[in-house]
């Protein structure tokens, strides 16, 4: 095909909310959207797989808070950062053509240009908000949305909550999301549909808040300062802004939009099913082809979250077990669609038994017995198929049909059960043969090429086809087999490996995990990452010179007075004793680590050459000196039978 006549697929991932690390559940739709796109690649599609980050918020803003960070410092570490996104999605071998960040300008000049073209449509509005807020989820509830009075989505405490804030007219859309919902595969799986219609269209569609004045952090609306973009409208725009939509950075609206398909785990397909598609014709857009809402991971039968603290860590088990291992647990183990049970037990046995079991031994035991029968190169020349190989050939000829069928479907499970069946017949049509026994004779050596060749083959296509789950994999497999084709047209015909291909023996692929013991040594490791950590050692700082240090002057002091600065949370006011009879003040931020009382008394260091400041009004003679690392502070204390005067030298 040429390039331009290649068809394009857009495909897309939800972009990430930068609150936490990322977890296993989110490992999954970016694996799975991975394996589509390499295998839309390997069917010669010009290929746009987007993913990205979701960085404004009040979660966002509240998070940096805490962390006593600026909201952009702390998404940037989440994102940027050691073991954050990126890093995880490198790891994992994610193949993305794009990575969009909200905060990225192209894209907050998308979304702020939008915003006003709905208004002066119309479709959106200014009014007041008065319902239901729930935080965690950024999402506004009406009364007879809630769930036991509480978040439907997430199951937590919703407040109420009133502001002034605009909408946009979801209410005018609902006949054509309607029609589009339950009369045509926009969405999928078609349970998904019947789920948005009977919690969300039956009730009726209100109009949507899409603006807040209660943070900041957010996308402003360019036109009414105070007002910034709510996040969902901010968010779902990043599949056209990142493709150059009303900005300039890249020019492949055209090419790309719509997409063919936005994967996105079901507690939001009700933004991707009707939100999106709303706005979208509010800016009379094309709407994505289509939407597929797929399950949940659940770990003990809940969905994992880091607030409840049952998160699994992908780095652990990718560096344990392998990014390829790991990728492939994740889809031949649960069906995309529906919500399935994680445990470090499934994950092992299901490495164990297809990848060491089934195709491991398949690759090493064939790869040694042509070497070991055949040395260099295999001659297969010349001798027909028996009739015992029939099945095994007509299989294998007949997988990559089999296979498209499923993976069009977005059938992962089915696609990876499709290429194990055959990797199953082949390791019982060794038996079958029994190559050892044949090779007894030199005049079964024919035949005994024959067996082999038909296993090397069914080896080539199995892992052309599995190198979509595991690309890793399928390159070594493909370099054991002398570095035979594994592109597409040649997966779909059984023949075309060289009869005297040359393979290359190699290490075990898969080891056999003793699994008792695996686990006992797996769950320790979690135990350990989960206990607290250290906190990291401050930054070193520049050298000085002997001279700088002598002019710091410490001096001992004893506490006489103490007492918390009013209006300030922070500061503690100290009235020292520093030898002098004259006593001297100084503020100090510890007032989270101390009560005022406790520290009376107590013999202290203090800088008293440095020169005074004033904080919230009042004059600060010196620093106490105290140690500190992460969250922790310590005044420093000396045994009182030192002197108030000394100096520390
Ligand atoms: N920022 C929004 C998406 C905006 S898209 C325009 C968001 N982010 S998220 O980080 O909370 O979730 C991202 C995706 O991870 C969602 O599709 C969510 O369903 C998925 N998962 C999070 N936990 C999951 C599991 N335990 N299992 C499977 N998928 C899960 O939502």
């Amino acid at each position: 095909m040429c390039d331009k006549c290649k068809e394009r697929f857009f495909i897309t991932t939800p972009i990430y909310y930068p609150s936490d690390k990322l977890h296993i559940g989110h490992t999954y739709c970016t694996v799975a959207t991975d394996a589509m796109a390499r295998y839309k690649r390997m069917r010669g599609f010009d290929v746009c797989f987007l993913t990205g980050t979701d960085e404004h918020g009040q979660k966002i803003e509240t998070k940096a808070k805490e962390a006593n960070t600026t909201p952009k410092a702390f998404v940037d570490n989440i994102v940027e950062g050691e073991k954050g996104v990126k890093d995880l999605w490198k790891l994992m071998n994610i193949s993305y053509d794009r990575f969009i960040r909200t905060t990225d300008p192209y894209h907050m000049e998308t979304v702020q240009k939008v915003f006003k073209k709905m208004y002066e449509k119309g479709d959106i509005y200014k009014g007041t908000y008065e319902g239901m807020y729930c935080t965690p989820c950024e999402s506004f509830w009406t009364a007879s949305q809630l769930k036991d009075g509480k978040c439907p989505d997430c199951g937590r405490e919703v407040q109420p909550a009133q502001e002034e804030a605009y909408f946009f007219r979801l209410s005018k859309y609902a006949q054509q999301i309607r029609n589009l919902l339950v009369n045509t595969d926009f969405l999928e799986p078609r349970s998904r549909v019947n789920e948005m219609v009977h919690n969300f269209l039956d009730p009726g569609l209100e109009d949507l808040c899409v603006s807040r004045t209660s943070f900041t952090w957010g996308i402003p609306v360019d036109f009414d300062p105070g007002h910034v973009v709510y996040v969902w409208l901010d968010a779902l725009f990043n599949y056209t802004s990142a493709l150059g939509f009303l900005n300039d950075h890249c020019n492949d609206y055209e090419k790309y939009w719509p997409a063919d398909v936005h994967f996105v785990g079901k507690e939001i397909v009700r933004f991707h099913s009707i939100i999106w598609p709303a706005m979208l014709m509010s800016m009379e857009m094309p709407l994505p082809k289509k939407v597929f809402g797929h399950g949940w991971l659940l770990l003990d039968g809940g969905k994992m979250s880091k607030s409840k603290g049952n998160v699994v860590d992908p780095y652990l088990l990718a560096e344990r077990y392998g990014t390829d291992a790991l990728r492939f647990f994740l889809l031949r183990t649960f069906p995309f669609g529906s919500d399935g049970n994680f445990s470090n037990e499934a994950l092992i046995s299901c490495i164990n038994t297809d990848l060491a079991n089934d195709l491991g031994n398949l690759v090493s035991r064939t790869i040694a017995m042509a070497q070991k029968y055949f040395g260099a190169s295999l001659c297969a020349n010349q001798v027909e198929d028996a009739e015992k190989d029939t099945e095994l050939v007509e299989l294998v000829s007949g997988l990559a049909g089999r296979y498209e069928e499923q993976m069009e479907k977005f059938a992962f499970q089915n696609a990876l059960s499709e290429i194990f069946k055959v990797i199953g017949r082949a390791n019982k049509y060794i038996d079958e043969n029994e190559p050892w026994r044949l090779a007894k004779d030199e005049a079964n050596f024919p035949r005994l090429a024959r067996v082999l060749y038909n296993l090397l083959e069914t080896v080539r296509i199995c892992a052309g086809l599995l190198r979509p789950f595991m690309p890793g994999t399928a390159d070594e497999i493909a370099a054991r087999l002398g570095g035979a084709r594994t592109d597409w047209d040649s997966l779909t015909t059984f023949g075309l490996l060289p009869r005297d291909v040359a393979t290359v023996a190699g290490p075990v692929m898969f080891p056999r995990i003793d699994i008792d013991k695996e686990l006992k040594e797996l769950e320790a490791a979690i135990a350990a990452q989960a206990a607290p950590q250290e906190d990291p050692l401050p930054e070193p700082l520049p050298e000085i010179t002997f001279d700088a240090f002598e002019k710091v002057e410490m001096t001992v002091v004893k506490v006489l007075g103490c007492e918390k600065v009013k209006k300030s949370e922070k500061l503690l006011k100290f009235t020292l004793d520093d030898g002098t009879g004259t006593p001297r003040q100084i503020l100090s931020g510890i007032a989270k680590y101390y009560q005022p009382e406790e520290l009376l008394g107590k013999t202290l260091v203090a800088v008293t050459n440095l020169a005074p400041r004033k904080m919230m009004g009042q004059l600060s003679c010196g620093m106490l000196l105290s140690a500190e690392r992460g969250d922790k502070l310590n005044l420093i204390m000396l045994d009182d039978s030192i002197a108030a005067g000394s100096r520390l030298v």
